[in-house]
């Protein structure tokens, strides 16, 4: 089976391209699933009922997060209300939303699929990712052997660690949150997929998704400032996982990058 993992949806400009291609893209892989990280989906940060509504419509199935996940008025509730749509597993207990669900792919597959923050040079002190995941895992291989997990971090050494800490246990650990394509992608020795970033599906014109100027601003006055996705033309960047649906052990992963 097929499963396309979307990168990083930034903005209006991230939310349009993959509108407009993600139906394409879908049949063209034979995806059985599709996963999208949705942090910075709604305005460059966040997510709020509309934009997750559009998403899904979209041809979404599982929507995961980040660090900015929290940042739209109404997101507490939707976390809690919407089992498609994830947070961080390893925020402390007592934090709205899941950081894991399980979905049901299109050939009947059932598929976990699970999200963790890093704790390297990341805003949030948040706990231990890797015995996070991996006590989430042990717990979904007792019904479940297709799982993916989006890591959302920006270190590549820890995102590279938890890939060989799992390699075995699920079927991909995709990387988010630097907006940029790593080349990273292999199949690692016992069956796990694996890239340290699936690169962002927003604008391509501006500084990882937000608009340049504001940015070199930020640089050049060390002020704070108020962060607006860039202008101009969008690129969607992704993985295709290619996985045997009854080991759950990944076959090969391709990485996509769909120009404007
Ligand atoms: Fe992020």
């Amino acid at each position: 089976m097929h499963l396309l993992f979307v990168g990083d949806v930034h903005g209006k400009p991230g939310r349009r391209i993959l509108r407009e291609r993600l139906p394409r893209l879908r049949s063209r892989f034979g995806a059985q699933l599709v996963v999208a990280n949705g942090e910075n989906a709604a305005g460059g940060a966040g997510i709020n009922a509309g934009v997750i509504e559009e998403i899904l419509a979209a041809g979404v199935d599982v929507v995961t997060g980040g660090n900015h996940t929290w940042q739209q008025r109404d997101a507490y509730e939707l976390l809690d209300a919407e089992p498609r749509l994830l947070r961080p597993l390893n925020f402390p207990p007592g934090t709205p939303g899941r950081g894991a669900t399980t979905a049901t792919a299109r050939d009947g597959t059932r598929v976990g699929v699970l999200n963790a923050q890093g704790r390297v040079f990341m805003p949030a002190a948040v706990e231990d990712p890797f015995r996070g995941v991996r006590a989430e895992v042990e717990r979904l291989r007792e019904e479940i052997r297709v799982i993916i997990v989006d890591i959302h971090a920006e270190a590549t050494s820890e995102k590279v660690a938890l890939g060989w800490y799992l390699d075995g246990l699920v079927s991909a650990v995709i990387g988010t949150h630097t907006h940029v394509q790593t080349a990273d992608e292999r199949v690692l020795p016992k069956g796990t997929a694996y890239i340290t970033d699936v690169g962002m599906t927003g604008p391509t014109e501006g500084v990882i998704g937000v608009d340049r100027d504001v940015i070199l601003q930020r640089f050049l006055q060390q002020m704070p400032v108020r962060f607006e996705p860039a202008k101009g033309p969008a690129a969607l960047h992704g993985a295709v996982v290619s996985v045997d649906p009854d080991s759950g052990r990944a076959l090969d992963i391709r990485r996509l990058r769909v120009p404007a």
